[in-house]
């Protein structure tokens, strides 16, 4: 088998560079089709994919192609940049936690680094559903709280090994530790850990579904050991000096050249195989024109979606697991308004969450979560979450009505005459957060998913594979990409 896929690769090899170098124009079909020539084509030019892209061309000498949706690189990275001032301002990813390679890998691309500077903003509680301030509303007090994180810490750290890097050791169906399978709820209670509840929420409990009722080992991809250990002060997170996180990625593509196909995606597969590789037709959507690629193989890091997946002409194996996952959605943007409070953080909290009733203090989807000023500007970051069906024109809605009640409960005075928020910058995320149910992980859900790896000549890596953390998931892709040149070099 494997002698097998070596002579086809050698001769597909041959082959190629006959049809690249005669005939037509370069690389030109008989259908006026571009054909370019890959080691491995990835699918996403997210956290995942730049960085495989990248590590795959410098560090292993593998010829790639990124096939990314956007104009730009990136993913959940959004910088606005002010128009006259120059200044950036992150509504997306915030901050880079520094482990294994990180640093490095930013300073690569001349990308310098510093550790975070966190904004100490007065924070006012308001019931974005009837713009009511919690003005009897008592937080968890700061030692509490990190009482509460050390535990949780303790409990996240015991299940390292099965949790990260990826899923590759997660246990048989039969030996998934119960606690993994505690609502979060009811984890929370066992480990006393109320009193990190909201931040919990605020941190990226936010981003996924219903966060008290979800499945702990689904809590664990997001806020994860290495976070708590930020959080606790035990290791650090990073940020470019310039304040815009956006530049490695604008840096990537410069230096990826015509090795990225921004504005593009996938309209169909030729083919799909560990022994012929795999052909698919893409299409910028600013141009309309189309390539053909040609590669060995294929890293796929996008969501899963069934939007996302269609193109690739899936068999039922790959259709009967991917289709399995749940979501949620997110959206994040910049807004002013002039009668926003500057200095201050706007946050969404049910009022049902006085006097202390922390585990309440999670308001139902779909939300806006916060007005999140930015020190030293008139600029404030929100985030709608909601299920998977919240779509961009909702979210905007509820944003929007969100402020109304913001004005309707008198924490904010209505401008004379009434202005709406400006947008500076909208950004959809769409879905996030994949997950299944605890019937599907005791179905052996986590074995079909990792059983899809190498699987007809494509390998996996994103956030539905590993932790919902950029650094962690570099950390994962690592092992992915061992894998996949091993399997490239037979
Ligand atoms: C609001 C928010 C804040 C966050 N803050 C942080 C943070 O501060 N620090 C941190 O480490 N992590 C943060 N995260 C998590 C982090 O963004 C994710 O873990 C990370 O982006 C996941 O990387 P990925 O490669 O899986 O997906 P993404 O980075 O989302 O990349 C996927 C890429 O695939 C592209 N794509 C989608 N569909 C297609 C298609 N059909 N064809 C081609 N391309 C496609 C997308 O445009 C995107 O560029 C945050 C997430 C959210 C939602
Ligand atoms: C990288 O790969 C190319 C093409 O396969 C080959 O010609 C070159 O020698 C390789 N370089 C290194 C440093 O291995
Ligand atoms: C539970 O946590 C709270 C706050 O962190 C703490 O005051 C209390 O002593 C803890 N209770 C137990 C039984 O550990
Ligand atoms: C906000 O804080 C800055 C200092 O960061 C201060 O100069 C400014 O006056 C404050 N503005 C308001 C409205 O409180
Ligand atoms: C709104 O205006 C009223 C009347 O001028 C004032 O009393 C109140 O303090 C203002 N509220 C805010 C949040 O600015």
């Amino acid at each position: 088998m494997r002698k097998e896929f070596l002579t086809t690769l050698a001769l597909s090899g041959a082959v190629l560079t006959l049809a690249d170098g005669k005939g037509k124009g370069k690389g030109e079909n008989n259908d006026g089709t571009r054909t370019i020539y890959r080691d491995v084509a990835i699918i996403g030019g997210g956290a995942s994919g730049s960085y495989s892209a990248v590590r795959l061309r410098e560090d292993y000498n593998v010829s790639v192609v990124v096939i990314e949706k956007n104009s730009n690189l990136g993913g959940h990275v959004n910088t606005f940049i002010d128009p006259v001032t120059g200044r950036g301002f992150d509504c997306g990813v915030q901050n880079w936690i520094e482990l294994g390679g990180a640093r490095a890998f930013f300073e690569r691309f001349g990308v310098e680094m510093q550790p975070i500077v966190r904004s100490t903003f007065e924070t006012v509680s308001v019931d974005f559903t009837n713009g009511q301030q919690l003005t009897n509303y008592s937080p968890p007090s700061a030692a509490d709280r990190t009482a509460a994180l050390q535990r949780y810490l303790a409990v996240a750290e015991s299940f390292l090994p099965v949790l990260e890097p990826g899923w590759w050791t997660f246990p048989q169906p039969q030996n998934i530790p119960a606690d993994l399978l505690l609502p979060f709820r009811d984890f929370v209670a066992k480990y006393n850990l109320t009193a990190a509840v909201p931040t919990f929420h605020a941190t990226t409990g936010f981003g996924i579904h219903d966060m008290m009722g979800h499945l702990t080992v689904w809590f664990m991809r997001s806020f994860n050991v290495n976070l708590v250990r930020v959080l606790l002060g035990i290791e650090t997170s990073i940020v470019p000096v310039s304040r815009k996180n956006q530049d490695v990625y604008d840096r990537i593509l410069t230096s990826l050249g015509p090795d990225a196909l921004t504005s593009t995606t996938v309209v169909s597969t030729e083919e799909r195989s560990s022994r012929r590789g795999v052909t698919l037709i893409v299409r910028n959507s600013a141009t309309g024109v189309k390539t053909r690629i040609v590669a060995k193989r294929l890293l796929y890091t996008a969501i899963p979606s069934e939007a996302n997946t269609s193109p690739l002409d899936l068999d039922r194996e790959e259709k009967s697991t991917l289709g399995q996952f749940d979501y949620s959605a997110s959206y994040v943007g910049v807004v002013s308004h002039p009668s926003l409070p500057l200095n201050k953080s706007l946050v969404n909290i049910p009022i049902s969450a006085q006097p202390a009733n922390w585990p309440e203090a999670i308001p139902q989807y779909p939300y806006n979560t916060r007005f999140e000023n930015y020190a030293d500007s008139s600029y404030f970051r929100l985030i709608a979450v909601g299920d998977q069906t919240f779509t961009a024109a909702q979210a905007k809605k509820v944003i929007e009505d969100s402020f109304d009640k913001l004005v309707e409960g008198g924490v904010v005075n209505q401008t004379s005459p009434a202005q709406r928020l400006t947008f500076h910058k909208f950004e959809p995320h769409g879905l996030v957060s994949a997950y299944v149910t605890k019937e599907k992980l005791e179905g052996g859900f986590i074995q079909r998913l990792n059983g899809l790896q190498g699987r007809r000549g494509t390998w996996y890596t994103g956030a539905s594979w590993g932790v919902h953390l950029s650094t962690s998931l570099w950390v994962f892709t690592d092992t992915v990409l061992e894998r996949l040149v091993g399997d490239l070099r037979g």
